[in-house]
């Protein structure tokens, strides 16, 4: 061992490197806060890993994309939860590069001189971001293909070149096959090559530039502005004394941020193995009453695009974002004053709160929004017209009085209405036509049945239609793999004989 590391190092020098990279003195006071950059990096390695292996199992075409992830979830070992860490994995990175972000903003570090890579992560923000748009699209859901339609539509609306770019994003005039292998490409070649060579730059950067100091170091006796010579001469001198105060890279900091990382990690393996990455139903281009819904993190501005009138919400789609972005670029050149903590930034303050408070607001009203068509939860899906109007009956008709659906109803189950079936399941059980026959008339069924018919003129042929395609949506919690199994005799060719 000791033979084989002398020998390299008389190659390649180790001893220098580990002094550049592990013994480089750091300024003293770091706080927790200055573990998020790391953080973000330790959850981005854990994003390749697991995106190596989900690439192996994962098709990327219409065809064979649902199906391919479906697999994973339930035929892989270890499968749903390896795609579980991918999902969870991406959210922890967007919350992470943000709150770096933030911090970075409120100690004022992007000032003099590290504006470039302030830069450097405006570029990671949005390939972060790109990540997620792309990755929503790839499990070809009904949520993937809507939320993608949706965001492709918004990128429409720019002026000039908004029909171009649409046509670019989607490979065609429709969301389909080109579209699909076009944004797995942009999410596992160029993203991935992106984020790599802007984080390195970026980390190269923090280590050629040093960490920024605690912002009471340099703001005693500052000059006023920190484009002056006689700025950078006060911070050279004020940045070397807060060297020699503090401490080494390897171990006092090293140690701080591995905390913190394994902490999310394992955060992320928590919500991976127990809430998971979900998958709704297969993607259906004709189904126009799903209600698009987006990744959380998008929910703010879709929600602030839905409040703006039609007239003014191509402005607000592109010039929001836009102008945010641009803001971010912009920052450190025309912030150019020298006080750091934002106890005497009032304007930095003040746009901080209420850029967050906002997105805070807008997200709450996302979340708090009736949902009319939301995911019904004894389905596991969003129903569609016909669904939704069998489910108003059932409540009105009160079958639940009688008949339970996932532990709900059969309040007054006594007496004859005990023998009520669950009907949790009767999807699986029986067929949409079977139901509709027994419901009209249970006794032709069973002759005594204790159920009372609802044949007309009780309800009419619609409404028991509309009965029996809710009651055959039901299949159950493993809604997703379960497997019909019709034992559905109709008593129809006996009625004659019986009734002559
Ligand atoms: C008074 C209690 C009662 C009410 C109210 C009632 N049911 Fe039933 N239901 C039963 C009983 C009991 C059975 C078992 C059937 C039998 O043995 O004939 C049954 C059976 C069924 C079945 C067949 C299930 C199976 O697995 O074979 C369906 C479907 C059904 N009911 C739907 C409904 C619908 C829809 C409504 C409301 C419009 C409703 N029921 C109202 C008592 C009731």
């Amino acid at each position: 061992m000791d033979r084989i590391s002398k020998w390299v190092d008389e190659r390649i020098d180790l001893a220098g490197i580990r002094k550049t990279l592990l013994d480089r003195k750091m300024p003293g006071g770091l706080t927790w806060w200055h573990t998020l950059g790391s953080a973000t990096l330790a959850v981005f390695m854990v994003q390749a890993v697991t995106g190596i292996v989900l690439a192996m199992y994962y098709a990327p075409s219409p065809d064979h994309a649902y199906d391919s992830i479906r697999y994973l979830e339930h035929s892989v070992a270890s499968g749903a939860v390896l795609r579980g860490i991918h999902h969870w994995g991406a959210s922890a990175m967007v919350v992470l590069v943000v709150a770096h972000a933030i911090r970075v903003f409120s100690m004022g570090s992007y000032k003099y001189p590290r504006e470039l890579n302030w830069l450097l992560g405006v570029g990671l923000l949005g390939i972060v971001l790109g990540f997620g748009f792309t990755g929503y699209l790839l499990p070809w859901d009904q949520k993937a293909y809507w939320a993608t339609q949706v965001g492709t539509n918004i990128a429409g609306t720019t002026p000039v070149v908004g029909a171009l770019l649409v046509k670019l994003l989607r490979g065609g005039a429709q969301l389909g096959v080109a579209t699909l292998t076009r944004f797995y490409a942009l999410h596992v070649l160029l993203l991935p090559a992106l984020l790599v060579i802007v984080a390195l730059l970026h980390l190269f950067m923090v280590i050629r530039q040093g960490i920024a100091p605690r912002t009471a170091v340099l703001e005693t006796g500052a000059p006023v502005h920190t484009d002056s010579a006689e700025y950078h001469r006060y911070y050279k001198e004020k940045y070397a004394a807060s060297k020699g105060a503090g401490v080494r890279f390897w171990p006092d900091i090293v140690v701080k941020d591995a905390v913190i990382a394994t902490g999310i990690v394992i955060l992320i393996f928590v919500f991976a193995r127990f809430v998971g990455a979900g998958l709704e139903l297969p993607a259906d281009p004709s189904d126009s009453s799903y209600v698009p819904r987006p990744e959380w993190y998008f929910l703010p501005f879709f929600q602030l695009l839905k409040l703006v009138p039609g007239s003014m919400e191509s402005v607000v789609a592109v010039g929001v974002p836009g102008a945010l972005g641009l803001a971010m670029v912009l920052l450190p050149f025309y912030d150019r004053k020298s006080p750091r903590s934002m106890g005497r930034r009032p304007v930095a303050r003040f746009s901080l709160f209420a850029l967050l408070g906002g997105m805070a607001l807008l997200l709450g009203a996302s979340i708090r929004e009736p949902k009319p068509t939301a995911v019904a939860p004894e389905v596991g899906r969003v129903l569609n017209s016909s669904e939704r109007a069998g489910r108003a009956l059932f409540e009105r008709q009160q079958c639940g009085g009688c008949h339970v659906i996932a532990g709900r109803g059969g309040a007054d189950r006594k007496g004859d209405a005990k023998d009520a079936p669950d009907l949790t399941e009767v999807g699986l059980k029986h067929s949409a036509a079977y139901i509709h026959s027994f419901i009209e008339d249970p006794s032709r069924f069973h002759t005594g049945s204790k159920m009372p018919a609802f044949g007309p003129p009780v309800l009419s042929h619609q409404e028991i239609e509309e009965l029996s395609r809710y009651l055959s949506s039901l299949r159950g919690k493993d809604w997703q793999t379960a497997k019909e199994a019709f034992v559905d005799t109709f008593p129809e060719p006996k009625k004659p004989k019986e009734k002559p």
